[in-house]
């Protein structure tokens, strides 16, 4: 047996680096936090060789006092908290005093800084742990710090680096993270002398447009939901239309940084179960402000994870704020939406100071009011039908120009929403049918009807033994009575048969009422009158939900005259 011995220091942190530092990424991410956390307006980012050779960060922050230097590499020595209390209501980004001291002990590392009233920078510097002494510099109030070869004096962890292309692509994910929390702060992101992100400060729309591309800011709705003075929820919601094969493009923030947290994408993952189609994941940026207090952030080295004291609230707060966005009727889709908001006034500057902290920072998605309508657009968006094209479209026009209706799908989702408050009120209305409809059924079905008459009646239908081997619908749900009542009745069986009864109405039944809602919705080729097109448009726009079918496909699109004259090359 080896006797037990205490490991020496510098292995000591290079143990504890192994947490924090990952990859060049890991250094990337607490060098922006530390830049952040001291009030920077403007970060510069320089990467080479995907940041294996070198991460550079600049910022123009507070800076550090040069007698503070040697410190600001000790392990266990922050600025930002300085008791218990301190932790437990932290709001920056850092807090543990760890990072640098981990990162300078696996890569050659050189700090230079200096405060608004130092006569000049001091600069300092470390290799594989070893810190030398502080000389003076010279640079501009702020913090340089250059990260090189990481991994130099350990080679196993080297081994575990990617290729150039993946590490970089990495950096970019963190810096992205990063800059999408703080549309106020400037950015710029180079990778082997070449700009390859460059954001100027912008309100926050912009910003997610700038980093995830302008369509998903186009096709998603703004959220904005308050609750008891603790929880704020701001940010987009992405539409079925921007809904993606892969997760990757759900950001979550909590008070700012960025975290992956279960709790958040069910409550996200719920709110979009009735909207999105199979297996297609939402995108979506959100921010949740909450009381620091309500929230531990001290429980991931790299502190990506938090807790909550109150998860069961904080699910309830984040689902039903996500389903009220996107539940807005066609009134205020997404396409109404996304002009507006891009067009946000810039965020508001000022000067920072840490009590100004990252908890109190929240980017706003709000809408400014839409743009001037005439009063008979106001309440009808959608416009007036002109002519329903091939049996499957209907042609509208609105002030903007030209409303496409898939006449089937929005009727579809019409009569599900229906469907779904008349259950919420105890049952969906019957209606007795003049000639009940005979349905040939075999003996599981007919045993079904009969053994489960209570929830069948809820669901507004009526079916009864007509002769052997023999169903009959005698009476049909109201909403739908003029739709196909057989096929109706077989669905609903169906359903059952596959699932349970007792289920059907419990963990199925948006699915149920999406199958009664598709036999009775308007099939194609049925020729509709212009009263009827013109009705329909009106119930759309009192729908909820009506911007997407129940199977999470649109029901609408908005062309402009805008749209339409580029496409005619129109005024060029
Ligand atoms: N860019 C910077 N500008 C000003 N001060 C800085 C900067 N980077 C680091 N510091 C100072 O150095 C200290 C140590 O930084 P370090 O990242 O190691 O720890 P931390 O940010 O306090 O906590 P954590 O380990 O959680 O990141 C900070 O508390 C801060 O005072
Ligand atoms: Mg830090």
């Amino acid at each position: 047996m080896t006797a037990i011995r205490v490991l020496p220091d510098l292995l000591i942190s290079q143990i504890a680096a192994g947490e924090v530092v990952e990859r060049p990424a890991s250094v990337l991410k607490e060098l922006l936090e530390n830049s952040l956390d001291a009030g920077a307006r403007a970060v510069t980012v320089a990467l080479e060789e995907g940041g294996t050779r070198r991460v550079h960060v600049e910022d123009d922050g507070a800076g550090i006092e040069a007698a503070e230097l040697a410190l600001a590499l000790a392990r266990h020595a922050t600025s930002k908290i300085a008791s218990l209390p301190d932790l437990e209501a932290v709001s920056t980004m850092g807090f543990r005093g760890e990072a640098l001291a981990s990162i300078a002990s696996v890569s050659r590392l050189s700090l230079v800084s200096r405060t608004a009233r130092a006569p000049h920078a001091s600069s300092i510097s470390a290799e594989g742990g070893r810190v030398g002494e502080p000389r003076p510099a010279a640079r501009s109030p702020g913090t340089t710090v250059a990260v090189e070869d990481l991994y130099f004096n350990t080679p196993a962890r080297r081994k575990f680096l990617r290729s150039e292309a993946t590490e970089f692509g990495h950096c970019d994910e963190v810096f992205t993270r990063v800059a999408l929390a703080r549309p106020e702060v400037a950015f710029v992101l180079k990778h082997n002398g070449r700009v390859s992100r460059h954001l100027r400060v912008q309100d926050a729309a912009e910003r997610v447009a700038a980093l995830l591309g302008s369509e998903l800011v186009e096709a998603a709705v703004p959220v904005e939901a308050a609750a008891s003075g603790t929880l704020h929820l701001t940010g987009l919601a992405g539409g079925p239309n921007v809904a993606r094969t892969r997760a990757d493009a759900q950001y979550f923030f909590v008070n700012g940084r960025f975290v992956r947290d279960r709790v958040l994408s069910h409550a996200a993952r719920e709110a979009y179960a009735e909207l999105l189609h199979g297996e297609r994941q939402p995108a979506y940026v959100l921010f949740l402000q909450i009381d620091p207090r309500l929230v531990d952030v001290n429980v991931h080295p790299a502190k990506i994870e938090v807790r909550f004291r109150d998860p069961g609230a904080v699910h309830q707060f984040v689902l039903h704020a996500l389903q009220r966005a996107l539940s807005g009727g066609a009134a205020e889709a997404p396409v109404a939406y996304a002009r507006v908001a891009t067009q946000h006034a810039v965020a508001s500057q000022g000067t920072f100071s840490l009590a100004q902290s990252v908890a109190s920072y929240q980017p706003s998605f709000q809408r400014s009011e839409p743009e001037q309508r005439t009063p008979q657009d106001a309440e009808n968006p959608l416009g007036y039908a002109l002519a329903q094209l091939h049996g499957i479209y209907v042609l509208a026009q609105n002030r903007e120009g030209l409303v496409l209706v898939d006449m089937h799908a929005a009727h579809e989702r019409i009569l599900m929403e229906k469907l779904k408050k008349s259950l919420d009120v105890g049952g969906v209305q019957r209606q007795a049918l003049l000639v009940p409809a005979a349905f040939r059924a075999e003996a599981l079905e007919v045993a079904l009807a009969e053994e489960n008459r209570e929830v069948i009646e809820r669901l507004g239908l009526e079916l009864s033994v007509a002769g052997p081997g023999e169903l009959a619908v005698r009476a049909a749900p109201a909403p739908l009575a003029g739709g196909d009542v057989v096929g109706l009745a077989r669905g609903v069986l169906a359903e059952m048969r596959e699932y349970g009864a007792s289920r059907v109405l419990a963990d199925r039944q948006n699915e149920l009422l999406a199958t009664m809602a598709c036999h009775a919705a308007v099939r194609a080729n049925r020729s509709l009158t212009p009263a009827e097109m013109n009705a329909l448009l009106r119930e759309m726009e009192e729908t909820e939900r009506s911007g997407s079918c129940n199977h999470g496909r649109p029901t609408w699109y908005q062309l402009t005259l805008a749209d339409l004259d580029k496409l005619f090359l129109r005024g060029r």
